[in-house]
């Protein structure tokens, strides 16, 4: 039985992460497959800025002829000292079915799930620095795409792991479907102490026959000094075309966004051949139609 909401992957079991992924791959292989939802509402909620996730959510439920909502937080009663979760109560009552929120804080959907009084669903688009569940569904949904065993891949994760909510969901999704062999390679200052996880400092060790590359970018917004200066960063820990030579032949980049080019992954890699970034994001519309669908109807 699906949870009532998607607030972190642990919501989820792996044959839900495998039917997600066939669905998005349904979706998009014959689009006249895709269900009228009409008049089901999605609204957004979004604390945070976000180009990706706000609008390939907005998009899903448009192409699902859903009802999307995008809330105008300065200007809605929010301003007059309502709750979060009376105004999706509210919300609610208006016919809005799933509530999709971006937060700083870690928790916050977690709080708010236990405060709601209506059946509204919530998605967590992103919260704080510890999970963005769809981001890992359509990072699993690329890798997917392009690999088979998704157990057996060697994913090498690069750069600002500590500040990571996307590579914390996407480690949980691993686990979830058996993968062990996850790296990450960065500057000791960021290590994991993640048990899951095989750290290193040496970039050209960690990425030797890696089958996956994950990139992360410097999460400045949450942190009070960057130890790094930009213009070097490259240089000394990000991707660059000669370090991806390390990997396999037919390794693939991925970057959630959004990419800092030049900083940690250079403008070459983010755009050559290996890379999927652009699939990731077309990928997102995908997922997040699956997951619209799956969350309506549970
Ligand atoms: N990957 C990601 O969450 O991007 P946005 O911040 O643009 O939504």
């Amino acid at each position: 039985m699906t949870d009532q909401h998607l607030i972190h992957m642990d919501n989820l079991s792996q044959p839900d992460i495998l039917e997600l992924i066939d669905t998005a791959q349904k979706l998009r292989q014959d689009p006249s497959k895709v269900p009228n939802l009409f008049p089901r509402g999605c609204g957004l909620m979004f604390f945070e800025n976000s180009t990706r996730t706000q609008h390939s959510f907005y998009l899903a439920a448009a192409r699902l002829k859903m009802i999307p909502l995008v809330a105008n937080l300065e200007r809605s009663s929010l301003s007059k000292g309502e709750s979060v979760a009376d105004m999706l109560d509210t919300w609610s009552a208006l016919g809005i079915d799933v509530a999709v929120i971006r937060h700083q804080e870690n928790t916050f959907c977690q709080q708010l799930a236990q405060q709601l009084k209506s059946p509204i669903r919530l998605i967590n688009a992103g919260n704080g620095n510890i999970s963005h569940p769809t981001q890992a569904l359509l990072d699993c949904l690329s890798i997917h795409d392009n690999k088979t065993e998704l157990d057996q891949l060697k994913i090498v994760l690069m750069g600002d792991i500590a500040h990571s909510r996307v590579a914390h969901s996407f480690i949980q999704a691993m686990a979830l479907l058996g993968n062990t062999k996850l790296h990450w390679v960065g500057p000791a200052i960021w290590q994991s102490d993640d048990p899951r996880i095989n750290c290193s400092q040496d970039i050209d060790q960690a990425l030797s026959d890696a089958d996956v590359i994950m990139c992360l970018r410097i999460q400045h917004e949450r942190m009070q000094n960057t130890p790094f200066n930009d213009n070097h960063y490259l240089q000394e820990w990000g991707l660059t075309a000669q370090r991806l030579q390390r990997a396999k032949a037919d390794a693939i980049v991925l970057h959630p966004g959004p990419i800092n080019r030049g900083i940690e992954i250079a403008s070459e890699v983010a755009d050559g051949k290996q890379s999927r970034i652009r699939q990731q994001v077309e990928n997102g519309l995908w997922m997040r139609m699956a997951l619209l669908i799956k969350y309506c109807s549970a």
